[in-house]
């Protein structure tokens, strides 16, 4: 296995995931509990990520010494590479010359790390972001790869299997990064390789266990992908010491609620309580226009929903959720500055302190490509798991201005319509997201010999790999027509349609 030390790096998860995907196991370990971490997994390796910290200031944190005093390998990344410098003996200044984004590294000597994929002289793109700078190597160090603003940007002491990066292998914007890391977890750390989503599957089963004891567990249900993962999960684990609490907030697609329904009741035998809070929900949203209100109001009726019930239930010592990774950092700036809210997630916090409840959270560490690989390990159907990700929110974020019922039903038709057309065409698996937004903006249309004064409907499709960044789907222009006919000729309430064409950034996958 590999440790990976983590000191703050908005993307920390993604080393993980690059570990995995080369199929080895992993932890990540705050710096602060790192050297308990190390003791208990003895890995074959250690990675020291990214972080936010200058080594300049004398408290920012540092890798335990009994990494180094173990002589396993060590790959060191951005703020690692420079605490690795500084801890072995080199020298760390601070750069006036800041890079980040893309760069060009050029290969001018051979190394381990990139045996059988880099030959020396050659160049290759990198995602660079420091602001620090290694002015003097620790000794045994030498330069493998550089680029202008880097000397250093590759440096390794090959004997020790010691390899120090500037730049993120982590991330997509390099691209051999992932092969890099295979390359160390594998071949340099000797890992076999080996390990699959099972073998997840089977760690968080005990660690579950281990956690809950006896205790009573509740979970939340969305109706989504992750939070019915992590509750078979769990059951898997600790069978009916769980209840399942879905609120229906009555802003879900069509036929969603009663799919879930059907999932946990028929198929799995779970406990589930379901609550109908449609009425509350449309109630609250009455009036409501702005689109932080609208996230607020459903989070807030959400948990006074979920607690009452709980309450209800009773004795429950542990509050599951569906949280993934791309929730908890919210939005992510790989330029080194502070992650800002852009839109207020309502499956993330509030909830657990209110309560007073301990969380369980099995798939915090996990990308939502992993979490349908996980689903379907544990036996989910391959129509849910593979069903595009559904905001919290739900409909209410797709219809920008005041939500009312009506409103609600004329885009469950429009979005039906839309989805109905993408599976005819085999193209809902290519797709990372799709659906309808109703716009609250109506114009005029002529149908028959008649004058209409309808709302427009714009429809978004996008790839994305994590959600984090997205592509708009380009459709063909035959595909389009046959959905915007369909959508104004069966939807009453609809006349004009549009097709949403920008990427994310600058735009969001949702409207609001
Ligand atoms: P944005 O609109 O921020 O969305 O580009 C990125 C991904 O997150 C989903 N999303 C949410 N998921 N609760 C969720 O569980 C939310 O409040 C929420 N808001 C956006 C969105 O559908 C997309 O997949």
């Amino acid at each position: 296995s590999i440790l990976i030390i983590d000191f703050g790096s908005q993307v920390t998860q993604l080393i993980a995931r690059r570990v995995r995907e080369a199929g080895v196991y992993c932890e990540i370990a705050p710096f602060n509990t790192a050297e308990e971490a190390f003791e208990r997994m003895k890995p074959r390796g250690v990675i020291l990520s990214g972080g936010p910290s200058s080594v300049i200031d004398s408290e920012s944190p540092r890798a335990p010494q009994a990494v180094f005093d173990s002589g396993l390998p060590l790959l060191a990344i951005c703020y690692g590479q420079q605490t690795l410098h500084q801890q072995l003996g080199g020298k760390v200044v601070t750069s006036d010359q800041k890079e980040f984004g893309r760069a060009f590294i050029e290969v001018v000597a051979p190394s381990a790390l990139f045996d059988g994929l880099w030959n020396v002289g050659e160049t290759h793109q990198v995602w660079m972001s420091h602001g620090d700078r290694v002015e003097t190597l620790a000794p045994g160090f030498e330069i493998v790869a550089k680029s202008e603003g880097a000397p250093f940007a590759i440096a390794t002491n090959e004997e020790a299997k010691r390899y120090s990066l500037m730049f993120h292998p982590e991330v997509v914007h390099t691209p051999d990064g992932g092969k890099l890391l295979a390359n160390f977890a594998r071949h340099i750390c000797g890992c076999a390789g080996d390990w699959t989503m099972a073998g997840f599957r089977d760690a968080k089963i005990a660690e579950i266990r281990e956690q809950v004891g006896d205790g009573k567990v509740i979970c939340g249900l969305s109706g989504g992908v992750d939070s019915a993962v992590a509750a078979v999960l769990i059951y898997e684990a600790i069978g009916e010491q769980l209840t399942c609490v879905f609120v229906d907030h009555g802003l879900m697609r069509a036929g969603e609620a009663e799919q879930v329904v059907s999932l946990f009741r028929n198929s799995y035998n779970i406990p589930l309580v379901h609550v109908d809070a449609s009425k509350d929900f449309l109630g609250g949203l009455k009036g409501v226009t702005d689109p932080e209100k609208k996230r607020k109001f459903i989070g807030a009726e959400f948990i006074s929903v979920f607690e009452a019930e709980a309450k209800r239930i009773g004795g429950a010592d542990f509050l599951a959720q569906g949280t993934l990774y791309p929730d908890v950092i919210e939005s992510v700036s790989f330029t080194g500055g502070p992650s800002v809210t852009i839109k207020s997630h309502h499956n993330v916090g509030g909830l657990p302190e209110r309560m007073n409840m301990k969380l369980v959270e099995p798939l915090r560490e996990l990308f939502k490509d992993e979490v349908r690989v996980l689903g379907r390990e544990l036996g989910l159907p391959e129509a849910f798991v593979a069903r595009h990700p559904f905001p919290g929110p739900g409909l209410a974020i797709r219809i920008p201005g005041e939500v009312t019922e009506e409103k609600c039903d004329i885009l469950r038709k429009a979005d039906s319509i839309y989805l109905e057309e993408i599976r005819n065409a085999g193209l809902y698996d290519a797709i990372w997201q799709a659906f309808a937004v109703l716009l609250p903006v109506q114009t005029v249309g002529v149908m028959g010999d008649y004058r209409t004064y309808d709302f427009v409907c714009a429809l978004r499709a996008v790839t994305s790999v994590d959600g984090m960044t997205a592509d708009v789907y380009p459709f063909d222009a035959v595909f389009l027509s046959r959905a915007a006919t369909r959508i104004v000729n069966e939807v009453q309430g609809i006349n004009r349609v549009v097709y949403d064409y920008t990427s994310k950034p600058p735009g969001t996958i949702e409207w609001e």
